[in-house]
């Protein structure tokens, strides 16, 4: 057969566009349609099943595995990487089998591929979108050298519950932050025109509600409202798709009933229907086989018939769609315009510029290292400031670094870091003694393990933490207490940490605390004995350079938390944009509270200090009232207050006061990053649009109600000034 002379547009779009689908926005789609048509046409039903077939490879595919591309009964690998060996596939792909089909080749892109970028949590902590599409983009341009196409990623889950361990893959907590995150890292991978040969696929997962398992752990069942889901969890994915995202994965879980994998009302009626998607739909690994142990399929072949029933297009690792289908189809179970909708995959360069000398080139390109480091320093957030001990100033002469993360090259990769290399990583340790230079002399003592109960290294750690004058402890968690399948039921310092630090701070050195985590952790001893606390989450590679940049002052903090950090783990789930109740907390007992902690976080999402301080002053709008369908201006004024330059995230909050059903106390509604010398004022504008005052129904159905909102510009969920407008029209 010719080789398909088709745009790589169609491999992100083709696949269930049904012959009679309207063709994707901006796709190239009549020549394209036109040959995928008449190569429909010749294929064989397992063919066709063949090309909805993604397996996971272990480095190389297996002699058996190749011989099912032979046979055109494999769309794509996953976890096959390098140049070299994604073109020997790609050769097999293209000219073995009857039909010469290219192969998809998915890898998971969480926060890089081999230049390791910060965990998602921590990118989202930065608020500086221009900056995760460009890691996104940088992550792109190695994977697609060596041959990748196509990227399970961004996560767009949102994580209220922190004991879940793939809070460390999303943006947080929040929907508005979320969706801006969620966007750029879709333009980054996917870049201006998928054909580039240095644009992947970008996959928004996992659909839907992943991050609402209940109690924490992971894979639990899930039962939330369709406004919940709507408002809460849907934002992002919707954001994705508003950006271009070729592809969507189901979630493992189950909403309310119906596992994702299962739910032709999620994937079909609303995905389909009501959203206009016409990218694929792949399932999570083996979550199709998985509806058998959910309980709502008998044997593989039902499950299978109600993934692909559901509109689930593509089949990761149950091979139930090759196995199973064909049988279903033929005795007329199945219709094969079903199957028909679901295969539309093709491919121009089936390489798409991959070649080893291009990937040799691009891997760990200074650049990258340089954006990494960029990133990382933009993410670290100071949630305790002593300006008397930081930023560490060129006059201490001893330093000591302690704690079981503090030259930890692993650790510092964070969970799920693709090719990211312990190698190639900085670890704090490292990255402070490159900064600290001949005057300084820098100790260093592990104290103890993350997470085991030896305390025979902490007596060592205090007597070194004696010498110095300053101590810098990394504690936290190490890369693999966070990520997919690592719930954990506590959220204060594994181990015995919190023993070492106590027994440090008792030493009377002036303790930096540096907290190295894949979720917020409890550490309200550590929020009030401690002087100074860096949230540093997992920063990739250029952990210990992005570190010390900040801990010398080379660069200024600026990055603000993107998740509500709890006191205790009985606050969980702690949120910002909750409801009010009925009964808001007050110092009356028949109030909703705690009796044994207060209702406040230990620090509020949006929060993060800067070495420097900014004032908020005043708060304008451009009008009193608007129409249901108007838009207005909210600006304010921020003042860089103190005596160093400095970058500020400058937060708007929104709050309907009253409406036909309860609206959180305060929504996130825009941000702006403004960098301001000392003494500098700039005037920050948000726009605010109807459609962000508008909320479901009782009805479900997306409306903006009149009535007066309440408008808050500020540092943080926390604080801020206020105003107000009110909509005016007809209820
Ligand atoms: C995860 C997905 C991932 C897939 C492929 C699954 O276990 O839930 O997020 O994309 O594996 O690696």
């Amino acid at each position: 057969m010719t080789r398909m002379r088709l745009g790589h547009t169609v491999l992100a779009l083709s696949i269930a566009v049904g012959a009679s689908a309207a063709p994707p926005a901006g796709a190239q789609t009549a020549g394209p349609a036109r040959t995928i048509d008449s190569l429909l046409a010749r294929m064989t039903l397992e063919e066709k099943l063949g090309q909805l077939n993604l397996l996971s490879v272990n480095d190389r595919p297996s002699p058996a595995q190749l011989d099912l591309v032979r046979r055109g009964l494999v769309g794509g690998f996953f976890n096959l990487t390098g140049a070299a060996a994604t073109r020997e596939a790609q050769q097999v792909a293209v000219t073995e089998p009857r039909l010469h089909i290219p192969l998809l080749l998915g890898f998971d892109m969480i926060h890089g591929y081999r230049t390791t970028f910060p965990i998602p949590l921590a990118e989202a902590s930065t608020w500086d979108p221009a900056a995760v599409e460009a890691a996104a983009h940088v992550a792109a341009r190695e994977a697609a050298a060596a041959g990748v196409n196509w990227t399970f990623a961004p996560m767009v889950d949102i994580a209220r519950d922190p004991r879940w361990g793939r809070i460390a893959e999303g943006a947080g907590e929040d929907p508005y932050l979320g969706s801006v995150m969620a966007a750029a890292q879709v333009r980054g991978f996917q870049g201006a025109d998928l054909r580039a040969s240095d644009a992947v696929l970008a996959t928004a997962k996992h659909f839907a509600a992943y991050g609402g398992a209940e109690a924490g752990r992971d894979y639990n069942t899930v039962d939330i409202s369709e406004r919940t889901l709507r408002e809460t969890y849907l934002p992002p994915f919707r954001a994705a798709l508003d950006a271009g995202v070729g592809s969507i994965m189901t979630s493992f879980n189950e909403i309310a009933g119906v596992p994702s994998t299962a739910n032709r009302w999620l994937v079909t009626t609303l995905l389909r229907g009501e959203w206009k998607f016409r990218g694929m739909v792949v399932s999570d690994w083996t979550s199709i086989d998985e509806l058998r142990a959910h309980g709502v399929a008998g044997s593989r072949a039902e499950a299978g018939k109600r993934a692909l029933d559901a509109g689930v297009d593509m089949d990761m690792v149950s091979q139930i769609y090759v196995d199973d289908l064909p049988a279903l189809v033929r005795t007329g179970r199945i219709p094969v315009a079903t199957v028909d909708a679901a295969v539309r995959h093709v491919f121009d360069d089936p390489y798409h510029g991959a070649t080893v000398e291009r990937e040799r080139a691009t891997l760990l390109a200074p650049e990258h290292r340089e954006l990494a480091r960029r990133v990382a320093r933009e993410a670290i957030v100071l949630l305790k400031h002593d300006p008397t001990l930081l930023p560490l100033g060129a006059t201490r002469r001893t330093l000591a670094v302690i704690g079981p993360l503090a030259d930890d090259p692993v650790a510092v990769l964070g969970p799920w870091s693709g090719h990211g290399d312990p190698h190639d990583a900085v670890t704090p340790l490292q990255g402070i003694r490159a900064r600290a230079g001949e005057g300084t002399k820098v100790l260093y003592a592990r104290g103890s393990g993350a997470n085991d109960s030896a305390t025979a290294g902490i007596a060592d750690a205090v007597a070194l933490a004696r010498q110095a004058e300053v101590a810098v402890v990394v504690l936290g968690e190490t890369a693999d207490m966070s990520g997919e399948a690592a719930s954990r039921s506590t959220l204060g310092l594994p181990g015995v940490q919190q023993q070492l630090l106590e027994a440090l701070a008792g030493t009377g050195t002036p303790i930096v605390l540096v907290l190295m985590s894949g979720r917020p952790l409890a550490v309200a001893w550590a929020a009030e004995h401690v002087p100074a606390i860096v949230q540093a989450w997992f920063l990739g590679d250029e952990t210990g350079h992005a570190l010390a940049d900040v801990l010398f002052g080379d660069a200024n903090p600026s990055g603000k938390l993107p998740v509500t950090v709890p006191r205790a783990l009985g606050q969980v789930p702690i949120y910002y944009n909750h409801k009010s109740t009925g009964r808001p907390p007050a110092a009356e007992k028949y109030t909703s509270k705690y009796l044994d902690v207060a209702m406040t976080p230990l620090y509020p999402f949006g929060y993060g200090l800067s070495y420097t301080t900014f004032s908020y002053s005043d708060l304008r709008l451009s009008a009193p009232r608007i129409g249901p369908a108007g838009s207005l201006t909210v600006s304010a004024l921020v003042t860089n207050t103190g005596s160093r330059e400095g970058t500020e995230v400058a937060q708007l909050y929104i709050r309907d006061e009253v409406a036909s059903v309860t609206r959180p106390v305060k929504a996130l509604a825009g941000f702006r990053r403004v960098a301001l010398r000392p003494g500098e004022a700039q005037k920050v504008e948000f726009a605010l649009t109807a459609r962000q005052l508008g909320f479901y129904n009782q009805a479900m159905r997306f409306t903006v109600e009149p009535g007066r909102f309440r408008v808050f510009v500020g540092p943080s969920s926390a604080e801020g000034i206020e105003g107000a407008f009110e909509v005016v029209g007809n209820r």
